[in-house]
């Protein structure tokens, strides 16, 4: 009883099988080339994605021939893929949820945003897919949309694997595009106008467990139902067993993005905070609050990659506990922009405090905690949007093996970071909708013993030196916000 797992993710594809005892059985990794071809733009080659997908695909199935009895997909979110449905071929690099070239064009619709967040749960944003469809139309003006279709990274390679058969998303990755209505679980027309969006360009929104057709185009699976398709945060909630409304998890990808999920209560944030789709413990939809910060994990990739700080992420830890302190200074890694609860497209990254005593382990240190400020951000606008603090907070994806992070988490959040002993919550979710739709596992109540706490970083910090580092980020802050 075998459950295969594909996450496709902004920097790479992960794919795993898992047993009915949430075992891995098999695990391969691809990462994904970025391409950068302007300042603030960020683009994926869907071809490529695909090819990440087949190649981790071969790779576990050479380790584990065994029966597959259903395939769970999970994905980035937003990023936009349109090709031509008669050759199947892309009219554009696929653009990534990060990319800000739409944040122009976005002004234009600032004057409905009210009745737009209404339906959506969403601000307008560069970082949703509705404006991106809309750049990737004006860009092709030769091409007739009505031989386009639209799809998020999930309804891409529903459509790769199926070979084209099926057309569809889930109801979470839908409710990311701006174009969908939260409250009656249906593309709106009156948006797909507002954004000059073909309705017939869109995918099918279907439940996230159930069927999203048969594999067609990889031997090695030929005939497995896609079983459970989510994107990868309301995945992680799941993976997590963050069923119970007022649960929440912070995951640590190339962003961060922390779910509450609040069960059949849609909650209109005044904190910054998006309204979208999640699932409960029988893999239904429904309410979640969201705070996305579009830069986490991937600071550490831009110290590897962009200032050869460091060898590799791993390293990271050890060279930021090389230090005492962060010696003052503070890294504001708006790259971006900035996201919740800020919403600021045109910010831009910081560092401040510099002096001639800074060194490469102070600001590979401000790097790290600032993904630990940002996640405090969030989670206190959270905290004041649904008044209640929550007793702990669930953690997953790869910077939580950084052990400095996750104490300094606690640290700044004032409650206790439970680590689960699977950090890849993403994937578990989905292969855990997959199974619950194949029966492999009976009821939600069986998910929670796949997943337990391997350990629990408690908040140590004293208060005084708490507050003078937040403090320093929020003078770093508005520093990055005012410039
Ligand atoms: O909304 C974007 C998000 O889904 C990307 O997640 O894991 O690739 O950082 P990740």
């Amino acid at each position: 009883m075998a459950i295969l797992s594909i996450d496709q993710g902004t920097t790479g594809t992960t794919c795993m099988i898992y047993d009915r005892t949430g075992s891995v059985l098999a695990r391969a990794y691809r990462e994904l080339t970025q391409h950068y071809p302007q300042a603030g733009w960020v683009e994926h080659d869907p071809e490529e994605i695909w090819r990440t997908v087949v190649e981790c695909v071969a790779e576990v199935r050479g380790a584990y021939s065994g029966h597959i009895e259903a395939i769970g997909i999970t994905n980035q979110r937003e990023t936009t893929v349109v090709w031509d449905r008669r050759s199947g071929q892309p009219v554009h690099r696929a653009i990534v949820w990060q990319c800000r070239r739409t944040a122009k064009l976005c002004n234009r619709y600032r004057s409905e945003e009210a009745a737009i967040r209404a339906k959506t749960g969403l601000p307008v944003d560069a970082y949703f897919s509705a404006t991106k469809i809309r750049w990737i139309l004006d860009a092709h003006p030769e091409i007739d949309p009505s031989n386009l279709l639209f799809g998020t990274i999930d309804t891409w390679l529903i459509w790769k694997l199926t070979g084209g058969e099926v057309h569809a998303t889930d109801l979470t990755n839908a409710s990311r595009t701006l174009l969908f209505d939260i409250h009656e679980r249906r593309w709106s027309p009156e948006l797909c106008e507002l954004f000059g969006v073909p309705l017939s360009m869109l995918p099918e929104a279907r439940p996230s467990m159930g069927g999203f057709g048969s594999v067609r185009t990889i031997p090695a699976l030929d005939g497995v139902l896609i079983a459970g398709v989510a994107g990868d945060q309301q995945a992680a909630l799941f993976g997590q067993c963050c069923f119970a409304p007022g649960s929440v998890k912070n995951t640590y990808g190339t962003g961060c993005f922390m779910v509450m999920n609040t069960g059949e209560k849609f909650v209109s944030s005044s904190h910054g905070l998006l309204t979208t789709l999640a699932l409960d413990g029988a893999g239904r939809s429904c309410y979640a609050v969201e705070g996305s910060v579009f830069i986490g994990g991937a600071v550490m990739q831009w110290l590897r990659d962009g200032l050869q700080l460091i060898g590799s992420a791993a390293e990271s830890e050890t060279i930021a506990r090389s230090v005492e302190s962060n010696g003052g200074v503070y890294l504001v890694p708006a790259f971006v922009g900035l996201g919740a609860p800020h919403w600021n497209m045109e910010a831009r990254g910081t560092i401040t405090g510099l002096t001639r005593g800074s060194s490469r382990a102070h600001i590979v240190r401000a790097a790290l905690e600032s993904i630990a400020f940002q996640s405090h951000d969030v989670f206190r606008a959270m905290v004041a949007d649904i008044g209640i603090q929550p007793q702990s907070l669930t953690v997953d994806g790869g910077a939580v093996s950084n052990e400095f992070l996750m104490q300094l988490q606690a640290d700044l959040l004032g409650v206790p970071v439970h680590r689960p002993r699977n950090i890849e919550s993403t994937a578990l979710g989905a292969a855990c909708l997959a199974g619950l739709e194949a029966g492999v596992w009976g009821s939600a109540a069986e998910l929670r013993v796949l997943n337990s706490v391997e350990r629990v970083f408690t908040p140590a910090m004293p208060e005084g030196e708490r507050e003078a580092l937040l403090a320093g980020w929020q003078k770093a802050l508005r520093q990055t916000l005012t410039s």
